[in-house]
């Protein structure tokens, strides 16, 4: 276990942000990770997985940790089903076309997410049709107050769209160290009546998809409308969509009848924020060497040597100019940091 100091973040976050790390570790094993929090050396620190869902405004002064845990095993399985432990170090689309490659069901649909497998219980990725809910048997996490590893079952993560108990009162508690997934071996259940998934598979000229024709179908969405962090910097959706009363959204269509809108209960309608933010007049906006992606306006983008600071002013920018228009707050997905 190597500890540096003064390091530069920029390869460890998506959004390509210039910021330094007073000190800085891998971490292979929870052994290691529990030696880092036994030790008084150190009092603030920071968990670090892809860095892909956040946006760095300032130097880290802390002691960084970059959880590396590696490894996944097949923990036990019947004629149908499967039970998969993957570490949280593990890169989440290399373990989803792992899974695909050995013919596992359930994660097709969440190809191509960046960021790691211990993060995704976090916000409970979700993408097409299909959250990180639907395939989710467990996940361990060291307590950091006790250092034991506790394990947290699927109705203990109270999950919800874009939320879990580790966004609400267990946030910054426990480091999760491995995710264990239930995929389907036989029969598997495939998601494609999200609309794009649909008509890219038709395009494909497929007639009776498998897993791996879904995941190629949303791989080659994802590459239409995302930019590849790799060549733009960001961090994916920046805002969550909106989830209004139905009153405040038969107030909204009195001034924007066509507005997009998905029911999710009785009571709540979601409306894309990515619809908004383009009303408002932002799609394709750029402010120097940053800017709103010009495909996807939910995507605020890092041209080059951008500030963390100068996108979250643009993030405000975008709230407020929102809420004036359509009497709607948009919140962030990305942690702000
Ligand atoms: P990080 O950014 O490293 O960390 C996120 C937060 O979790 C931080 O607060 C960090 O301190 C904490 N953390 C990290 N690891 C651990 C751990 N092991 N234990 C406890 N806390 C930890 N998300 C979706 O849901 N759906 C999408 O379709 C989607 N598309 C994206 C597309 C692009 C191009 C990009 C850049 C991002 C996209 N995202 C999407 C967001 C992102 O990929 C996910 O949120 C992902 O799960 C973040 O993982 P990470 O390892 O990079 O997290
Ligand atoms: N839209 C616009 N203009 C835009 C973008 C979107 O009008 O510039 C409207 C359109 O009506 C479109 C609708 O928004 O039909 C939905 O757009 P899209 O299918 O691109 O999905 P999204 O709601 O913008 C969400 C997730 C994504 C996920 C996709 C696919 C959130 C915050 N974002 O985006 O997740 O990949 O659906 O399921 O829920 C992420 O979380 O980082 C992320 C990329």
């Amino acid at each position: 276990m190597q500890i540096q100091n003064n390091i530069s973040l920029k390869a460890f976050n998506t959004f390509g942000i210039d910021v330094k790390a007073t000190h800085f570790v891998s971490i292979n094993s929870i052994d290691d990770l529990i030696t880092i929090y036994t030790s008084e050396k150190f009092p603030k620190k920071f968990i670090l997985g892809g860095g892909s869902n956040m946006l760095l405004t300032k130097d880290v002064d802390a002691l960084v940790i970059h959880v590396n845990l590696k490894g996944k095993h097949i923990l036990s399985q019947t004629e149908t089903e499967v039970l998969i432990e993957a570490q949280a170090g593990e890169n989440w689309h290399e373990f989803v076309l792992w899974s695909l490659e050995n013919d596992f069901g359930g994660l097709e649909n969440l190809s191509l997410i960046p960021g790691n497998v211990g993060t995704s219980p976090i916000q409970n990725i979700g993408a097409y049709g299909v959250e990180l809910k639907d395939t989710f048997h467990s996940c361990k996490a060291l307590n950091l107050d006790t250092l034991e590893i506790e394990t947290f079952t699927k109705e203990d993560c109270n999950f919800a769209y874009r939320n879990s108990i580790f966004k609400q009162h267990a946030k910054g508690q426990f480091i999760i160290t491995s995710v264990i997934f239930k995929l389907s071996k036989v029969n598997h259940k495939l998601n494609i009546n999200y609309g794009a998934i649909t008509s890219e598979i038709e395009r494909m000229n497929i007639n009776q998809p498998t897993i791996q024709d879904v995941s190629k179908a949303v791989i080659s969405i994802r590459q239409s409308k995302l930019p590849n962090p790799k060549e733009i910097g960001n961090s994916g959706s920046f805002f969550k969509n909106p989830v209004i009363t139905k009153k405040a959204f038969s107030k909204l269509q009195d001034n924007f009848p066509n507005a997009p809108h998905y029911v999710v209960s009785e009571t709540e309608i979601k409306i894309p924020a990515g619809w908004l933010i383009e009303h408002a007049g932002f799609k394709g906006k750029t402010f120097g060497n940053y800017g709103v992606h010009k495909k996807q306006a939910l995507v605020l983008v890092n041209y080059g040597g951008a500030k963390g600071k100068e996108i979250l002013e643009l993030s405000k920018l975008i709230q407020d100019t929102v809420f004036r228009i359509f009497d709607i707050q948009i919140e962030a997905e990305v942690n702000i940091i």
